[in-house]
């Protein structure tokens, strides 16, 4: 049944044995402090090293970067270190792992920022009918503080510098995070960017940031290392994208001449992002069908039979089933998604969950 999956997938930049990738998962294990990843997390991340391709966690890419308490970083050596026992863990079990570069934008709030300051964002657009997690607990979003063009330029300088600490740190590659309402998709909504400067306005002027970030990442690792994600029409997180459709053809267009390892299309909208996509992007799309159930292996498998998808990510399934892709082959029926410790924590809704045979041999 999901032969289409099992397939093995070879590009110049990528040499996936399967097509089933680990779609980013923020568990919020890190230590708060520091920033280093938790003492479990080369753990969690080997287990599931069968994947295809791993995609980590969102990870900060400077200190206003960060969304949440136990987010970890790419900014600091002891980050570094602590992000090479993980890769080191994964490669030796044969595994390919890329890390998420993230910056949450106006998703964060002071008391999760070093100095207690007021988040950044395109816009001083605050989120109105949502709250925020924080070390005390969930509270009211603050208006966030537009970035000056200076912090913008500097904020694209940080993103190369975190995927260049990736390398560092021994990842395959980077993927930007460019979706689900965070500061690239700020920048690309009408909504959150009412900027007038370059970085504003028209759509030229949205795609600014976002395309200033792929270029500089890509320059600073080479496009073979570097996969994108990104959300059309997604209305997560008080998004409001007029017409996603000639936005992110647009974006599409300009992106796929680089050569990147891969775009990473998250189909929530009522546009199908996925579909329409594809017929503009000659490399490897990654698709994931983000909605309140999770993915559904079988339509996963459709999409990648069907041709409008290369490889799919599971988040969810991929929690509770750390040998996804070896349920599938095997059939052996798959545990249900998590519904304990998701966030925060220990080892415990972490690295706890059985592969098809320790559940077998447990049950004896
Ligand atoms: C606990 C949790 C944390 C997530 N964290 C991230 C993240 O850090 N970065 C990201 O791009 N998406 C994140 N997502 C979205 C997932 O990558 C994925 O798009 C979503 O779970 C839908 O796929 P699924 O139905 O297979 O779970 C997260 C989802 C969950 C459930």
């Amino acid at each position: 049944m999901y032969e289409a999956l099992l397939a093995p997938h070879h590009t110049e930049a990528l040499d996936l044995p399967n097509r089933v990738a680990m779609a980013p998962m923020t568990r919020a294990r890190a230590d708060d402090d520091t920033g280093v990843p938790s003492p479990h997390a080369a753990t969690y991340y080997r287990q599931r090293s069968g994947a295809g391709l791993l995609i980590t966690e969102g990870v900060y890419v400077n200190a206003l970067a960060k969304g949440g308490p136990g987010i970890p970083g790419l900014v600091t050596p002891e980050q570094v270190r602590g992000w090479r026992e993980v890769t080191q863990a994964v490669h030796a079990e044969g595994g390919r792992i890329f890390a998420q570069l993230w910056h949450v934008g106006r998703m964060t709030h002071p008391l999760t920022l070093p100095g207690a300051v007021t988040p950044v964002a395109p816009s001083p657009v605050r989120i109105e009918g949502a709250r925020i997690h924080t070390a005390e607990g969930s509270l009211a979003h603050v208006t966030p503080r537009e970035l000056t063009a200076g912090e913008i330029e500097s904020t694209v300088k940080d993103f190369a510098a975190a995927a260049v600490r990736a390398m560092a740190a021994g990842f395959d590659g980077v993927e930007i995070h460019g979706a689900n309402g965070y500061l690239i998709q700020q920048f690309i909504a009408e909504n959150t960017n009412r900027r007038t400067d370059r970085y504003g306005g028209s759509l030229e002027g949205r795609l600014r940031f976002p395309l200033d970030v792929v270029h500089a990442v890509a320059e600073a690792v080479g496009p073979e290392r570097v996969g994108l994600r990104v959300s059309p029409d997604n209305d997560e997180n008080e998004i409001a994208e007029a017409d996603a459709r000639t936005t992110y053809r647009e974006l599409v267009d300009r992106v796929e001449p680089l050569g990147l390892a891969y775009l990473h299309v998250l189909e929530r909208g009522r546009y199908g992002a996925v579909a329409d996509l594809r017929t503009r992007w000659s490399g490897t799309l990654i698709a994931n069908h983000n909605g309140p159930a999770a993915s559904d292996p079988v339509a996963q498998a459709r999409l990648v039979a069907e041709g409008h998808a290369d490889v799919v990510a599971f988040g969810r399934l991929f929690m509770s089933n750390p040998d996804l892709p070896a349920r599938l082959a095997s059939g052996e029926p798959l545990a249900p998604p998590p519904n304990r410790r998701v966030y925060g924590g220990g080892a415990d809704g972490y690295t706890d969950y059985p592969t098809a045979a320790q559940a077998k041999f447990a049950a004896v």
